[in-house]
């Protein structure tokens, strides 16, 4: 394995990201980075080289993958039925954070992408390393987050090094990604443009742009069935249980005490704004609370450091659904297993 150097000024003809380009060309996987997370590519149409990515990851083949474009241009290639609220969003979100669903189109891309659906999840990513790369390689590129099946998505090079060290052909290093939670993907198969996983563009951006869009219900009730395969599955999980905690900081320091007696020893997911009126084994803030985008930036890497901290137990504030909290939910929700103590 190969891991580049931190890339921070880049040029289109970057040697790396060639030598990275070559490698996907001829079916082997190289981690790199999006402006949401660390990305695990392959060559779509290949598989051979899709098969790499869930044996690497240790994914279950029912979950498909987002395929990965570099130009609008290269859209009806893969996909057919183009709605034209579908035009409207990536005219305004393209390149960026949003995966749109829709069907699929001859039997160029590998079966195992799709996971068998007749439906095709695909986006345009602005990060320019993962611009310049799927240019370079010049056909589609499958990616899912490059993480170890069931942990947090890697934000930070060395997280994909932790997971996938031995697995993977290359990392290319760009940094910190920037969103910190995946794009959202958006099913727009059907009439009514549905939400399948809250994510960088928010609900409110995208009904700015064509009106109502309605979230998946399994989102909202539990014990339904997603309609996004890879929603139904323990995600984003460190090492030690997760429960959020749904009340005032004086509620969270009760229930923080009650298991330090127990001989516990406790991690507490925070803010900047809450840190210092906290006390645990281990506190950790994640952003500010003024900011949710400086939330969801860090939730991964704050989510992982647990890990190192080895804490028996992590309680983790809550956050307003609105804006890319709606996303951040989601996630500690996911990471939680739905565990939430509510202020009595
Ligand atoms: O930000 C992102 O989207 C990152 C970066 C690397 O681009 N990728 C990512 O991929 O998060 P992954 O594989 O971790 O998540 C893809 C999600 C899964 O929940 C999957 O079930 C859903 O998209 N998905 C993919 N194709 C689908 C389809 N045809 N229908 C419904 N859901 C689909
Ligand atoms: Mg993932």
């Amino acid at each position: 394995l190969w891991v580049v150097d931190k890339i921070t000024n880049l040029s289109t003809t970057y040697p790396h990201i060639t030598q990275a380009a070559h490698l996907l060309r001829e079916n082997e996987v190289v981690a790199f980075p999006t402006e949401t997370v660390y990305g695990l590519g392959a060559n779509a149409c290949s598989d051979e080289a899709v098969r790499k990515i869930y044996q690497a990851k240790g994914r279950p083949s029912d979950n498909p993958l987002i395929v990965h474009i570099a130009s609008v241009n290269k859209l009806d290639e893969i996909v057919k039925d183009i709605p034209d609220y579908a035009y409207k969003l990536i005219n305004e979100f393209w390149p960026g954070p949003l995966t749109l669903i829709l069907p699929k189109k001859g039997d160029r891309l590998s079966t195992l992408v799709t996971a068998g659906l007749e439906t095709v999840g695909v986006r345009m990513p602005s990060h320019p390393i993962a611009l310049s790369l799927i240019r370079e390689a010049d056909v589609p590129i499958a990616a899912p987050s490059a993480n170890q099946s069931g942990k947090p998505s890697p934000t930070h090079a060395s997280h994909v090094y932790h997971d996938l060290n031995g697995k993977i052909s290359g990392i290319i290093d760009g940094g910190a990604t920037g969103v910190g939670v995946e794009s959202t993907v958006l099913d727009c198969s059907s009439t009514v443009p549905t939400i399948l996983r809250p994510g960088g563009v928010t609900k409110e951006q995208l009904e700015s742009v064509i009106g109502e869009v309605q979230l998946d219900q399994a989102l909202i009730e539990e014990g339904l069935a997603p309609k996004s395969p890879g929603m139904k599955y323990t995600h984003y999980a460190p090492n030690a249980p997760v429960v959020l905690v749904n009340g005032r900081l004086e509620f969270l320091q009760k229930i923080i005490n009650k298991h330090q007696k127990e001989g516990k020893k406790v991690g507490v997911l925070t803010t900047e704004e809450n840190i210092n009126q906290l006390q645990a084994n281990k506190v950790i803030a994640c952003g500010r609370r003024a900011n949710l985008q400086t939330v969801a930036a860090e939730l991964y890497d704050v989510l992982r450091k647990f890990d190192d901290e080895e804490v028996d137990i992590i309680f983790s504030e809550s956050f307003p659904q609105i804006g890319v909290g709606e996303a951040i939910m989601n996630r500690l929700l996911k990471a939680a297993g739905n565990q939430v103590i509510e202020e009595y």
